[in-house]
């Protein structure tokens, strides 16, 4: 007897589960709470824990709620966060300001205890400065944010050389000593230091998508290369439009990351396909910022 294949048209919502996909060979990403995601994941099994969680300042994806549930909150991702860090992996945990009435509340400084109750270890406090953000009128304009990077141990990875910059004067010598007239800098440039100037996403960034506030990835890409190996993996629990994917995915690591907002994962997932069709455009990792040159006035 033969077979007959009914094949019917694919309708909206097969099309809409394609884009829901939640795995493939190096990639988990889903829409979901992060804390149902992360507590699916075995304990130790990231390198690299990088993200941005929301400022509780009434953006477009969250709501505003009081300071001790917003609280509340971190410290549940947190720890699930500790949970699954590695023993040599790290934690970078990018935030800016909680404003209400017009006072600031750095985060960095709320967020610290938290981590240090958990036996983490601070490493850096990374300044990352930005050229556009809102103008104010009655406090000097935010033009930084900061990033906490902790360790589980004194045992960690850090791999300087991926990630150095041009040095200022390259072919400077050493004056006196055995190694006179030598180069004295590393050929393969300088440490970068903790304050890292790059541009922000704004409207004209040609990484821009639907997201408010999304990393750009070349700052992601610096905490991938120095802080994981090849074939580590790297989390990000407040996903967005998956910028952390796009750092790790681009380096060869395992990309893992969820948020709540299904135009959010849909976006991160079509990145993820254009970044492995070769058509993804981001701005590279060290080119240097735009400066407006600076007319004399007569
Ligand atoms: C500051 S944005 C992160 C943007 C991200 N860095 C990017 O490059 O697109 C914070 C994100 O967290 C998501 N979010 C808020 N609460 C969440 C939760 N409990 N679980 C998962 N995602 C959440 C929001 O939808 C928002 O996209």
């Amino acid at each position: 007897m033969t077979k007959t294949t009914v094949r019917r048209k694919a309708t909206q919502n097969d099309i809409a589960d394609v884009t829901r996909l939640q795995r493939d060979i190096d990639v988990q990403v889903s829409c979901e709470n992060n804390l149902k995601f992360m507590r699916r994941l075995p304990d130790e099994s990231m390198k690299l824990i990088v993200t941005s969680p929301p400022y509780n300042i009434g953006k477009e994806y969250e709501k505003r709620r009081s300071h001790e549930v917003y609280i509340e909150e971190q410290v549940a991702c947190i720890a699930e966060a500790a949970r699954l860090l590695h023993p040599t992996g790290s934690i970078c945990w990018q935030v800016g300001n909680h404003v209400h009435n017009g006072e600031i509340f750095p985060l960095d400084i709320l967020l610290y205890p938290i981590f240090k109750q958990l036996g983490l270890q601070l490493r850096n406090r990374i300044v990352w400065t930005f050229g556009h953000g809102l103008h104010c009128q009655k406090r000097f304009s935010g033009r930084h944010e900061t990033i906490l990077w902790f360790t589980k141990s004194e045992d960690y990875t850090f791999n300087l050389d991926p990630v150095r910059v041009p040095s200022k004067y390259p072919n400077k010598k050493h004056f006196k000593g055995p190694n006179k007239g030598e180069i004295s800098g590393n050929p393969l440039g300088k440490n970068p230091s903790d304050i890292w100037d790059i541009p922000n996403v704004k409207s004209n960034h040609v990484e821009k998508t639907d997201h408010p506030c999304q990393f750009p990835v070349a700052l992601v890409e610096r905490l991938v290369l120095s802080l994981t190996n090849p074939g580590d993996s790297v989390l990000d629990p407040y996903l967005g439009v998956g910028s952390s994917a796009i750092a790790a995915l681009k380096h060869e690591r395992n990309a893992f990351g969820c948020d709540l907002e299904k135009r959010y994962v849909d976006i991160a997932w079509e990145r993820i396909h254009d970044l492995r069709a070769g058509r993804l455009r981001t701005r590279p990792m060290n080119k240097p910022v735009y400066e407006p040159s600076v007319k004399e006035s007569k």
